[in-house]
């Protein structure tokens, strides 16, 4: 029998059945530890040695996660059954059942005749030390601990953080490890990301399962093995949590419950960005500001890369070439721009340098396996590593946020953060441009913490500019990172190039981080590497208008690609892309918003919202911005028009967030004619979306004039709206825009919650799909406009009544777009 005894314990207290927080079961070598932190969650952690160090009551070792958010609540409570060769806990909604004889495991949702199996973990436990796979060293054994899960027939795997590849896994080797890798290909892996985490779409039903563990792992998601789904550690135990469902959204705000929700961004963080790893002086960012203000291109951020250093010292400004930073700051400011500057982690090593010095003196760096201090060579050469693995080096780095806060900055851009070392000074086994496998961080190797490295970064960024800049929100970019880090950062992609391949992998990208917990992710526009085209700039503005991070950025030697460098042509498309997200702000702050409740992205994969939808579930060229707005972009060279799936209900096109066209019947592919100016969207009945006048760059999140996207269907509709300041403390007003069917009477509601001090606000709604309206009550105005009722509403309006003729015929043409 691989399990011998078990105890539940409670409060400390161990007892050999009953009910307790914790159960832990143990036979000859193996442990195994269930737990259920949250409702929906149940907790296993899998400890194939850990008998091996206790003659007794075997403890597990106590566990420091990255990933779990640190004020997580006490666990729920367990009542465990013993039931001769089967084990059984309940707890969490959950059940899980241990076959005491061979160590296979499930986790069951329901019970009796509804029971059904989320996971079933037929093998698990440590492997062989003489099975070595390639890439281990002799003393790396890479493989150590390993599980494998059943993968059902057509079951998709979403998520695993950042990846190349289609939106479902399936069929795909992963490994977890970040890594600086450029340039990146289509079939890359690893990139700089790591969340092991995925969900899992099955017959239309959803559940999650998040493997903490930041050591070196590997995924083999039904490739080498059909059947099933196989995940290896280098660490010597594997911590499970399974997620139940059953829709994708609820495993997603599990996932958020247990590791942390995004906060709130500062509304110009959704405004455009222009960068380029070549501006130099304070001069050329004044340039960059200019040309987009000559040419009425709306612009909120300037981004400045490692040139701005002093011989690429962080936290030193090269005076020469910024002679007042804090002067320039405001200067950019009142245009309506921030600038954001760029922080690596390596230190320069030089004697004199007070970076370098504390970090030597307070023992913050990374070490070698003997002990020193690990140099090695990054754009400071020599230079050395914080280690950010632990709280206190943590800290220290915080406050050095001071620098940039004093002179007026509000966001940051981490860099460099997997982390990425180019050569070291003694060559030891590694994987990557990054430190070796045994380097020391306090007591762990460098396996075990690699790809946390980002997380500490970061939640230092993010701390430091809330203490020396509280009266607004900080907002941290950054390129690495392992689960929970959206709690801390937006991530974007890294170093892309100028393909349309690499346009068209931005949207499964941007979406499989979404999936991983990450609400707000970009990718850099117009690719980093190599040089861009006027077409492909154009349309990849296009693609971006619903990413959450909107940033222009090229590398040094590429060809200059701000929007204007292509000739009007292009320019004027760009500007039009541009002028609608600054339309759709409104929306996009309100997802935002939404996105730090619930943890549903911004870009939100067809997936999350028809998971029983085949056709849906696998579409990764298109994307929804809510529930019911579809963005189809053009993503080939010289296309004039694509196809676009559109699930189940109606959907009208949306030209220019101004003009409805016509409108489809979904589960099918329309044709959507998208010359080079046009960006393809849909509106689904029942929906209303909130948009804006464009504006050069974002002020307030109080909307001066509003107008409501309505495309009202057979009940009714509904929309949603966040407003406040834009910036500083949460609070803020939600309002919802309910229309009703009743009878022949349609009443429109906006019902709000939450403070915002009163303002006028000049309000239109323009509504798709009610032809017969007789009279309005409560509107200050109404017309008909090509088939399009448009209202204007009162200061602080509350309720309009629409009267219609007769019950509001819903046929509506449905034929799609004949192919010209
Ligand atoms: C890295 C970053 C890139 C940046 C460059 C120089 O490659 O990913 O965005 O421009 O370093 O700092």
């Amino acid at each position: 029998m691989r399990f011998s005894s078990f105890a539940v314990e409670s409060g400390g207290v161990a007892a050999a059945g009953g009910q307790g927080s914790e159960v832990r079961v143990w036979g000859e070598s193996d442990v195994l530890v269930v737990s259920a932190p949250l409702p929906g969650v149940l907790r296993v952690r899998l400890l194939p040695e850990a008998r091996a160090n206790s003659l007794g009551f075997p403890r597990a070792p106590v566990k420091q996660s990255f990933a779990v958010r640190p004020d997580l609540p006490a666990g729920l409570t367990l009542n465990a059954a013993d039931l001769e060769d089967e084990l059984l806990v309940i707890g969490a909604g959950l059940s899980f059942r241990l076959d005491r004889v061979s160590g296979a495991w499930q986790v069951l949702t329901g019970s009796g005749s509804s029971a059904r199996v989320l996971v079933s973990a037929p093998v698990w436990g440590g492997e062989a030390p003489t099975q070595r796979p390639a890439l281990d060293a002799e003393r790396f054994n890479l493989r150590r601990s390993r599980l494998s899960l059943d993968a059902p027939e057509g079951a998709a795997f979403l998520g695993f953080g950042e990846r190349v590849g289609p939106i479902d896994k399936r069929g795909m080797h992963l490994t977890f490890w970040n890594t600086d890798c450029f340039p990146h290909h289509t079939e890359t892996d690893p990139l700089y990301v790591s969340v092991p985490f995925t969900t899992v779409l099955h017959e239309g039903r959803a559940h999650g399962v998040f493997v903490d563990e930041p050591w070196r792992m590997e995924a083999d998601v039904a490739r080498a093995h059909p059947h099933e789904l196989r995940w290896a550690s280098a660490g010597p135990e594997l911590d499970v949590y399974v997620l139940s469902g059953p829709r994708p959204a609820d495993v997603l705000r599990r996932y958020a419950d247990l590791t942390g929700y995004a906060p709130m961004p500062p509304l110009w963080a959704l405004g455009a960005g222009q960068s380029r790893w070549g501006y130099r002086t304070a001069q050329d960012l004044r340039d960059v500001i200019q040309g987009y203000r000559d040419r009425n291109l709306p612009l909120d951020s300037v981004y400045v890369d490692i040139d701005y250093m002093d011989a690429y010292k962080v936290w030193t400004v090269q005076r020469a070439n910024f002679p007042d930073l804090r002067a320039f700051v405001r200067e950019a400011g009142a245009q309506g721009v921030k600038l954001v500057p760029i922080i690596d982690p390596g230190v320069k090593v030089e004697a004199g340098y007070d970076v370098y010095e504390e970090a030597v003196r307070g023992d913050h760096l990374v070490r070698t396996a003997r002990g020193d201090v690990l140099v090695g060579e990054v754009w400071p050469d020599p230079a050395v590593f914080p280690d950010f693995t632990r709280p206190e080096v943590v800290n220290w780095w915080a406050g050095r946020h001071k620098f940039f806060a004093d002179a007026g900055i509000q966001g940051q851009w981490n860099d460099m953060n997997e982390p990425a070392c180019f050569s070291l000074r003694e060559p030891r086994e590694t994987e990557g441009k990054t430190l070796p496998y045994d380097a020391r961080h306090g007591n762990r190797p460098h396996l075990e913490v690699h790809n946390a490295y980002a997380n500490g970064m970061s939640e230092a960024s993010r701390a430091g500019y809330a203490k020396f800049s509280p009266q607004v929100r900080p907002w941290i970019l950054t390129r690495a990172g392992y689960a929970g880090i959206q709690r801390h950062a937006t991530v974007w992609t890294g170093d892309n190039t100028a393909t349309w391949s690499h346009l068209s992998l931005s949207l499964p990208m941007i979406q499989g981080l979404g999936l991983s917990g990450i609400p707000f992710a970009g990718a850099d526009v117009g690719g980093f590497g190599g040089d861009t085209t006027g077409e492909l700039l154009a349309r990849w503005y296009q693609a971006a208008v619903g990413y959450a991070f909107l940033r222009n950025h090229s590398a040094l030697g590429t060809a200059d690609q701000e929007p204007w460098r292509f000739g009007d042509t292009f320019t004027d498309v760009i500007r039009a892309a541009l002028n609608l997200r600054y339309r759709l702000l409104p929306h996009l702050y309100t997802l935002a918003q939404a996105a730090t409740r619930t943890a549903l992205p911004v870009m939100r994969p067809l997936a999350l919202h028809w998971p029983a939808d085949e056709d849906a579930v696998r579409e990764d060229t298109q994307y929804l911005l809510g529930e019911g707005l579809m963005v189809a972009p053009v993503l080939r060279a010289g296309h004039r028009r694509r196809l676009v799936y559109l699930p189940a209900g109606r959907w009208a096109e949306v030209f220019n967030l101004s003009e409805f066209g016509a409108v489809h019947a979904g589960g099918q592919h329309v044709v959507a004619n998208a010359p080079l100016h046009t960006l393809p969207m849909y509106l689904r009945a029942g929906e209303a979306v909130p948009v804006t006048e464009a504006a050069l760059h974002t002020t307030s999140a109080r909307w001066e004039r509003l107008s409501w996207l309505v495309h009202a269907g057979r009940d009714g509709f509904i929309g949603q709206l966040f407003e406040d300041a834009g910036d500083g403390p949460a609070g803020g007003r939600l309002t919802r825009l309910v229309g009703e069917r009743q009878g022949t009477r349609l009443v429109i509601r906006r019902e709000a919650e939450g403070d915002a001090p009163a303002f006028e606000q000049r309000e239109a709604l323009h509504i798709l799909g009610l032809s017969h309206v007789r009279e309005v009550q409560g509107a200050a105005s109404f017309a008909y406009e090509d088939g399009v009722l448009r209202l204007t509403l009162p200061a602080r309006w509350q309720t309009v009544t629409l009267n219609l003729d007769e019950e509001d015929d819903d046929t509506v043409p449905t034929d799609a777009l004949p192919i010209d």
